[in-house]
């Protein structure tokens, strides 16, 4: 990203006031619904661990962008997703949220036209053949599913380009941690009346940090400087060897992951010393979710567009098998902590929206430190084929601070 004319090239920042995007975006519910076909129709989505589709022939409905999705594992256990309509008048095939197949069939409930697990139209009920009309022609709409550390994610585009060629780099970051091990050892929702893209806004900037996560910044000092990264800091040269936490971006010193008192419970098996002092890594899947990686566990952020003006997050905790049965394992020390920031992170989310309204504020600004916001922006715009506001090699909304291994998050 370092040719962006706007972006610094010496530091993380950006070169000029930017303007952010029009404060109708975060408002319309015709623009909410532009966004939801343009965007997260198009996109990979985090729908859920593959442990929540336990053996062959279960199944999970959900929502992705308004759209109904029924995600199934077929007799050989393989993931396939679909949407959960039926090819004859359109019903909802399946209507239980989640749950097991009796038989290698997803049977319509209302005329009873009958499909094998691959999708293909097998019987018609009681309906009679008929001139004009080939079973073959009518299979359940396939929609694009992968799955990587155990995490399972579709893209309503059965094209799209593979998961794994979209989001590789950045997972790769992470390759040390067992995550397809890791179990859900805890889970928190919350919805925040906000726009969905305010949540990835305050994610993506830590100048509220010090006024909105005293905790926080106490357990990762440079936070306190409203920065996130080590080469944020337009001076960082001059400190470019210190390893002070306040400069570095890891955690405190005498701290090994975020929880309520900064002591890691155990070392997740296969991290490097590298990996237990970066304090955090983050894998972020635009636009459903990101992945916070810590010394024993793993936090997951799921992101739900609800309305225009309202969304959920839906967290879980993953934790390693061992660490659960640890003897005086104390999850509420590390829960408790997540569930503080992103409480904090909602009210700061819900304040932001509110006054989104006003008469006359027609767009806010964005100052040099809010390069990822602006990114995050350009992203947005480019998904929904409006023109970038600056030329640069922006085919893809890469981090700057992700792709530093020192980076702090
Ligand atoms: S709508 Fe499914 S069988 Fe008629
Ligand atoms: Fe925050």
């Amino acid at each position: 990203m370092d040719d962006h004319p706007v972006l610094e090239t010496r530091f993380n920042g950006l070169t000029r006031a930017m303007p952010s995007l029009p404060a109708s975006w975060y408002l319309d519910a015709e623009h909410f619904a532009r966004e939801m076909r343009e965007i997260w129709g198009k996109t990979w989505v985090y729908l859920c661990r593959a442990e929540e589709l336990d053996g062959p022939r279960s199944f999970r409905r959900f929502d992705v962008a308004g759209q109904p999705i029924l995600l199934l594992r077929d007799g050989d256990g393989a993931l396939r997703g679909f949407f959960n309509t039926c090819r004859h008048r359109g019903s909802v095939l399946c209507q239980e949220p989640e749950g097991v197949l009796k038989k290698n069939l997803i049977t319509c409930p209302y005329h009873q036209w009958a499909y094998d697990l691959s999708g293909r139209l097998r019987a018609t009920g009681a309906m009679r053949p008929v001139d004009g009309f080939d079973r073959d022609d009518f299979p359940l709409l396939p929609i694009a599913v992968s799955e990587w550390g155990g995490f399972v994610f579709a893209n309503l585009d059965a094209q799209a380009e593979p998961f794994e060629r979209l989001h590789g780099d950045e997972t790769a970051f992470v390759a040390n941690w067992p995550l397809a091990e890791m179990r859900v050892g805890h889970r928190f929702t919350k919805v925040l009346d906000c726009n969905w893209k305010i949540f990835w806004e305050n994610y993506n900037e830590c100048l509220h940090c010090p006024n909105i996560h005293p905790e926080l910044c106490d357990l990762v000092p440079i936070y306190g400087r409203a920065i996130m990264a080590r080469r944020d800091d337009p001076d960082w040269e001059a400190h470019a060897d210190d390893m002070a936490p306040h400069r570095s971006g890891s955690l405190k010193s005498g701290a090994d992951t975020w929880s309520m008192d900064g002591v890691a419970q155990g070392r997740l098996p296969g991290l490097t010393d590298d990996d237990v002092d970066a304090g955090q890594r983050y894998v972020t899947v635009m636009p459903s979710v990101f992945i916070a990686h810590h010394a024993d566990y793993v936090r997951t952020v799921r992101i739900r567009p609800l309305a225009a003006e309202r969304m959920a997050i839906e967290a879980e905790w993953l934790f390693h098998p061992d660490t659960l049965e640890q003897p005086g394992f104390d999850m509420a020390r590390i829960t408790d902590f997540g569930t503080l920031v992103m409480e904090q992170d909602g009210a700061a989310c819900a304040l932001n929206q509110a006054g989104l309204r006003a008469q006359g504020f027609e767009r806010g600004v964005l100052m040099q430190e809010e390069y990822e916001v602006f990114l995050f922006q350009e992203w947005i715009r480019r998904q929904l084929g409006e023109p970038p506001l600056s030329e640069g090699n922006g085919a893809s909304r890469a981090s700057r601070r992700q792709a530093r291994p020192d980076a702090a998050q």
